[in-house]
């Protein structure tokens, strides 16, 4: 037996009546690289950030530096560790009266030919990667169609697209949270909760340390743009799906800030 959707309500307020943006935002991985550009990106509009990672000492130092507009809470978590995940949810949600937009940042990579790779390096780059993204959304998508509507943002990769040497593990992490982000925005549209993902090229953050100088001098060289893009030229797209109105009819796509590395 199928079950009607319900019908269709308006978007989560805005942080005031004439920003296009969202009240509050959950981002895991926010302590470096893209998901600290985020926070300082959506900060800068006024909007209040619930900020999670695994590095309490870098959310710690992110804070302090953010203009003092809106709530700011830190959360210590694993994304991989559903109970962790979970808890950072509903406290979260509890701190802030609800949460708008999720932002899934937090990601592992590392640089090992797949004859090379033992079977716990390829668990845990799924696990963080993958599984990561999965349960922030499974714990915090039914708190969003309780109030209506809201937005997920997966960061997922350009490698999930076209693939990477060495980086089979990270690239199908990636795609998985391509055709998940799609699945999703399936299910969730109808309950006004809008799920896309941004698909970066490289971007010089302390995730590109894992890769050796000549994967990096190969990939430079195939770019269109010819350089690595920069963690504040990510964040824009993030906030143009969370945007009201400009997010508003952005469903299960894969967004590309990746220097032409991929053409959709
Ligand atoms: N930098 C790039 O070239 C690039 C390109 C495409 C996609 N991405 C993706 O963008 C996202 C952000 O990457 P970045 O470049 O900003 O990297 P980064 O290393 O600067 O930031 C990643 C953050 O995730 C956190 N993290 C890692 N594992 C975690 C875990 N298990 N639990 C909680 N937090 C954890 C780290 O502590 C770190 O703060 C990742 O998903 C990455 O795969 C990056």
């Amino acid at each position: 037996m199928t079950t009607a959707p319900p019908t269709p309500t308006p978007p989560p307020a805005s942080s005031h009546a004439s920003s296009p943006f969202p009240r509050t935002v959950l981002i895991t991985g926010a302590a470096s690289g893209i998901g600290a550009a985020v926070a300082e990106a959506f900060a800068r509009q006024g909007v209040g950030l619930a900020l999670a990672d695994r590095d309490t000492r870098r959310l710690e130092a992110l804070r302090d530096r953010l203009p003092r507009t809106a709530a700011v809470t830190l959360h210590t978590l694993d994304v991989a560790d559903a109970d962790q995940v979970r808890a950072v949810v509903d406290d979260a949600v509890r701190r802030h009266e609800g949460v708008d937009v999720l932002v899934n940042s937090a990601g592992i990579l590392t640089e090992v030919p797949l004859v090379e790779m033992d079977p716990a390096v390829w668990d845990e780059t799924i696990a963080v990667d993958l599984r990561g993204v999965f349960l922030s959304c499974r714990y915090l998508l039914p708190h969003m169609i309780a109030r209506g509507g809201g937005r997920i943002v997966n960061i997922a990769s350009q490698l999930g697209q076209k693939g990477g040497e060495g980086l089979t593990h990270y690239s199908a992490a990636k795609a998985g949270v391509i055709g998940f982000t799609k699945a999703l925005a399936r299910e969730a549209a109808p309950h006004n909760v809008l799920v896309n993902a941004v698909a970066p090229g490289p971007v010089e953050t302390p995730l590109v340390d894992g890769l050796s100088p000549e994967w990096k001098r190969a990939k430079q060289a195939e770019l269109p743009l010819g350089r690595f893009g920069r963690p504040e030229e990510i964040a824009p797209t993030v906030l143009l799906l969370a945007s009201d109105p400009g997010g508003n009819l952005y469903v299960g796509q894969t967004l590309g800030p990746n220097s032409g590395d991929v053409m959709a």
